[in-house]
């Protein structure tokens, strides 16, 4: 068994962060990733990281105050206040930290970061890199991993890729450590750990229609919540407005940052025909823009009644290859059409995961020893509604945060390196069920109990929600644990060496919970906020639902209770845009 201060799990932004954090207090830490960090999905976000620099001051000035006051607005006054506050305040020294660091941002004439608006935000505040931001950050995060791994100056950073944890061992309510399987070899290994930090992401592919790459399903966050960690506000899912028809590739909303137009099949700026997105147009947020392109599909003025079109074409060839290059490459490769001469086909499509493993304000969960960062963590700074580009921010933000509480409760421990045979009976108990699942001979293939499941929640929890419609989902969601229990395992290698089917297996498994999570959040909330739309109880309530939804999972049971969020600074108002 190989021991390490603290484990990571995930090699995204918020995990690389974290560790970065851990080792500047000079603590030994581990980076276990499923895939080699600079292949997580924190590649693939696009448009932008926001931060109040005001580098396009135009008489007015930003500030994190105005920041704070927006995400604030933004969360339908969900998010928690003093998280928003403490995120907007350290946005610039963090984004500045990355400049530091090396990374690549778009420049301005002056030579200061490019910043472009986005929705929802009273300020071109989004700094971004062409629209490869997550991919130059993710570069560049791990070049200060790198330079660390082999430190002789300080404890080193060890990344281990190809190893997906199984799970998470709590010995009398302190986390000890994890099992993880190494997809190299097919061998599960323990491991023992002081601290966890879990930065695992989204749970964005429970969806059919996902921007999220396939390596972002439910398993990162059932894994702490099977052992105790409760999750807050999973009923918020973001449905990010303009994705590729076909694929649902990210079609960056700084595409309509730039100057991008939605169209309807009479050519019309429709979003200017509703009451919520009249005046702010293409940069209204999110969960508003997704839901009046879904209404005016319903209302046959889309084309082949499933897109709209994203026009770029009057920004011009240079600037589209100067600013939106991915987007021209995706557009060619993936449609056959190019946005320079050809409107860009686009749908709503599951994006982000606003809930997630329930932190304090330090990234803290209520395991001892447990944090959790980036979009797997719920602080919550995002509330109802995520402004886009507040996700990458998020990321080294709350990454640094629980990085540094982390090693702070590592250093006051009097007491190391427990739980050790509590850690080896949970690699028997992995091997055996393994053994267990790959001779599984019922009647359903995993994967097509997979896919049902993941149409379900794109037809039935989507943009607009109802009770009826959600209570068949959760009927729907009974059937596929009951197919799952009568499952067969189709390899014929029963080795676990790469064996995507018995990963398949353990997602399906995590997919189906977290599902039903989802689900009962989103029946018992008879509201509408941000992107929790019901068509049967359209306004926002908050004498009943200013509050957020925590589940907790006990002995195959999911139960839901509340807690307050916190209001320090801004009343909720009525959101109007
Ligand atoms: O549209 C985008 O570029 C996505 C940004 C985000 O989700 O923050």
């Amino acid at each position: 068994m190989r021991y390490f201060p603290v484990i990571v799990v995930g090699g995204g932004l918020a995990g690389l962060r974290a560790a970065i954090e851990v080792n500047m207090h000079n603590i030994q830490v581990c980076v276990l990733s499923r895939v080699h960090p600079v292949r997580s999905h924190s590649l693939a976000a696009q448009g932008g990281i926001n931060g109040a620099l005001g580098n396009h001051a135009r008489g007015v000035y930003d500030s994190p105050e105005k920041h704070a006051f927006d995400t604030v607005k933004g969360s339908d006054y969900l998010g928690d206040q003093d998280a928003i506050i403490r995120m907007c305040n350290d946005a610039p020294l963090r984004i500045y930290e990355m400049e530091h660091w090396g990374c690549p941002f778009s420049r301005t004439s002056e030579g200061k970061i490019a910043q472009r608006p986005f929705g929802g935000a009273g300020f071109p505040r989004t700094a971004y890199a062409e629209d490869k931001t997550g991919h130059v950050l993710l570069h560049t995060l791990y070049e200060q991993i790198v330079k660390f791994e082999h430190s002789s100056e300080r404890a080193d950073i060890v990344v281990l890729d190809e190893m997906l944890v199984t799970s998470l061992v709590v010995d009398d309510g302190r986390c000890v450590g994890v099992v993880a399987l190494n997809l190299k070899s097919g061998q599960f290994e323990a491991f023992q750990s002081d601290a966890v930090i879990f930065a695992t992401g989204g749970s964005g592919r429970i969806y059919s229609n996902s921007t999220n790459a396939l390596i972002s399903t439910a398993l990162g966050i059932y894994i702490p919540f099977r052992e105790g960690a409760p999750l807050k506000d999973m009923e918020f899912i973001q449905f990010h407005p303009t994705t590729l028809i076909g694929t649902n590739i990210l079609m960056t909303e700084g595409c309509r940052g730039e100057g991008g137009f939605l169209l309807n099949n009479k050519g019309e700026r429709f979003l200017a025909n509703y009451e919520d997105s009249k005046n702010a147009m293409e940069v209204a947020p999110r969960d508003i823009v997704a839901r009046n392109i879904q209404r005016e599909i319903d209302a046959g003025r889309g084309f082949e009644n499933s897109y709209v079109h994203l026009d770029i074409r009057h920004l011009g060839e240079k600037r589209i290859n100067e600013r939106l290059p991915g987007i021209r490459e995706l557009c060619i490769k993936f449609a056959n059409i190019d946005p320079v001469v050809d409107p860009i086909p686009v749908q709503p499509g599951q994006h982000y995961t606003m809930g997630g493993i329930d932190t304090d304000i330090n990234g803290a969960s209520e395991i001892k020893g447990l944090y959790a960062a980036g979009e797997c963590a719920c602080v919550s700074v995002h509330g109802a509604n995520r402004l886009g580009g507040n996700s990458l921010l998020e990321t080294i933000v709350y990454g640094a945060i629980a990085g540094r509480s982390c090693a702070e409760y590592v250093s006051s421990l009097s007491k190391t390196k427990i739980g050790t045979e509590i850690i080896e009976a949970r690699l028997r108990d992995e091997e055996r069920r393994a053994k267990e699942i790959v001779s599984k001979d019922g009647d359903y293939i995993i994967c097509d109990v997979r896919d049902k499941l993941a149409q379900v929640m794109a037809q039935k929890v989507g943009l607009f929600r109802s009770e009826s419609q959600l209570k068949s989902a959760l009927e729907d969601i009974q059937e596929a644990r009951e197919k799952f229990a009568k499952v067969k395992f189709n390899s014929k290698s029963k080795s676990l060496s790469y064996n995507y089917e018995f990963i398949n297996y353990l997602e399906t498994e995590a997919n189906i919970c977290i599902s039903e999570v989802v689900v009962r959040g989103a029946i018992e909330r008879r509201e509408s906020r941000g992107s929790h739309f019901r068509i049967d109880y359209p306004k926002r309530d908050d004498a009943q639902f200013l509050k957020h939804t925590i589940a907790r999972y006990s002995k195959g049971e999911i139960s839901l209770s509340y807690k307050p969020v916190k209001i320090v600074k801004w009343e909720p108002k009525e959101r109007k845009y």
